[in-house]
C-alpha cells in the first residue's frame, strides 16, 4: 500500500430488506462514498440498492455488478470484471462502497471482491443484520441456546450431504432454498424432522410469511428453513 492511497474499499451490509435494519454506520459510510457498487440481476433493479436507494445521492457514481440468473456459482469473470472496474476507481483514490444484502461475509457476493482486492487496497467491512437473525426474529424462535450448535446449510448440497449435516445439527438454518424446496422437504421427511421445520419467506419485508414447512409448496430465493431440535424447556 502506498501512502498516497486514499482509495478505500467498504463492504457494507444493508440488512435483510427492511430499511429500518440499515445501521447508522452503513449510512455514514454510504454518505461519504464516491462510488456505490452493488449486485444486480442481468436486467432489472438491485435488491441491495433498493434497500438504501433513498439515502444515495446524485453525485455518486454507481457500478451494477450483473450476475446471470442461472443456477450454480456465478462465473469468475463477473467478479474479475467488477474487481477491475472497482480497482480503477480505487486507483483514482475513490472511496468505494459495495452494498451487500444482509451481512457481507455471510454468503455475500462481497466475498468474491474481497478475495480479489483485499490484499491490494485498504478494506473496511460494515456488518449487517443477517437473514439468520431476521428469520429467527420473524419466527420468534431461538437459533441456539446453552450448549447447542447452529449449522448454516445451503440447500444446493447433494441429498446425502444435506441429510448428514442436518442430522448432525441442533439447529439447522437451510438457505438458498428456491427450486430445492421439494428436495429439502423430502430429506427432512426421511430424517423424521419435517414437523420441526419452519419456512420463513422474505423476512423483515412487507410480504414476510412464516409457516410450517410441511404446508409450503413453493419458496422464493429469499426464504429460509429453520429446523430446531425437539421440545425444549429453557
Ligand atoms: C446468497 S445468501 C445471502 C445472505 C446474506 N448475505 C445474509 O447475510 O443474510 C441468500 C440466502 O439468504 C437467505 N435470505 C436472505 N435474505 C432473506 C430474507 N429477507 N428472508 C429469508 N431468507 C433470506 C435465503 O436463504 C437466500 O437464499
Amino acid at each position: 500500500l502506498t501512502q498516497r492511497a486514499r482509495g478505500r474499499l467498504f463492504g457494507v451490509g444493508v440488512g435483510p430488506g427492511d430499511p429500518e435494519f440499515v445501521t447508522l454506520k452503513a449510512l455514514r459510510v454510504l454518505a461519504a462514498a464516491d462510488v456505490v457498487a452493488y449486485p444486480a440481476p442481468e436486467t432489472g433493479p438491485s435488491f441491495a440498492r433498493s434497500i438504501v436507494g433513498r439515502w444515495l445521492s446524485r453525485g455518486q457514481r454507481e457500478i451494477a455488478i450483473r450476475f446471470p440468473m442461472r443456477p450454480g456459482p456465478p462465473p469468475a469473470a463477473v467478479y474479475d470484471d467488477a474487481a477491475r472496474a472497482i480497482a480503477a476507481e480505487l486507483d483514482r483514490d475513490a472511496r468505494v462502497a459495495v452494498l451487500c444484502q444482509g451481512d457481507p461475509l455471510l454468503y455475500g457476493s462481497f466475498c468474491g471482491l474481497l478475495a480479489r482486492l483485499g490484499s491490494r487496497y485498504p478494506v473496511e467491512i460494515v456488518p449487517g443484520v443477517s437473514s439468520l437473525g431476521a428469520c429467527a426474529a420473524a419466527a420468534a424462535v431461538p437459533l441456539v441456546t446453552r450448549d447447542e450448535s447452529l449449522a448454516v446449510i445451503p440447500a444446493t448440497l447433494a441429498d446425502e450431504k444435506l441429510a448428514s449435516r442436518i442430522a448432525a445439527a441442533d439447529t439447522a438454518a437451510i438457505v438458498k432454498l428456491g427450486r430445492h424446496l421439494a428436495r429439502v422437504k423430502r430429506v427432512l421427511g426421511r430424517l423424521g424432522r419435517l414437523d420441526d421445520a419452519i419456512c420463513i419467506k422474505y423476512a423483515s419485508l412487507p410480504q414476510q410469511q412464516v409457516r410450517p414447512l410441511a404446508a409450503v409448496d413453493a419458496a422464493p430465493y429469499f426464504s429460509m428453513v429453520l429446523v430446531r431440535g425437539g421440545a425444549r424447556t429453557e
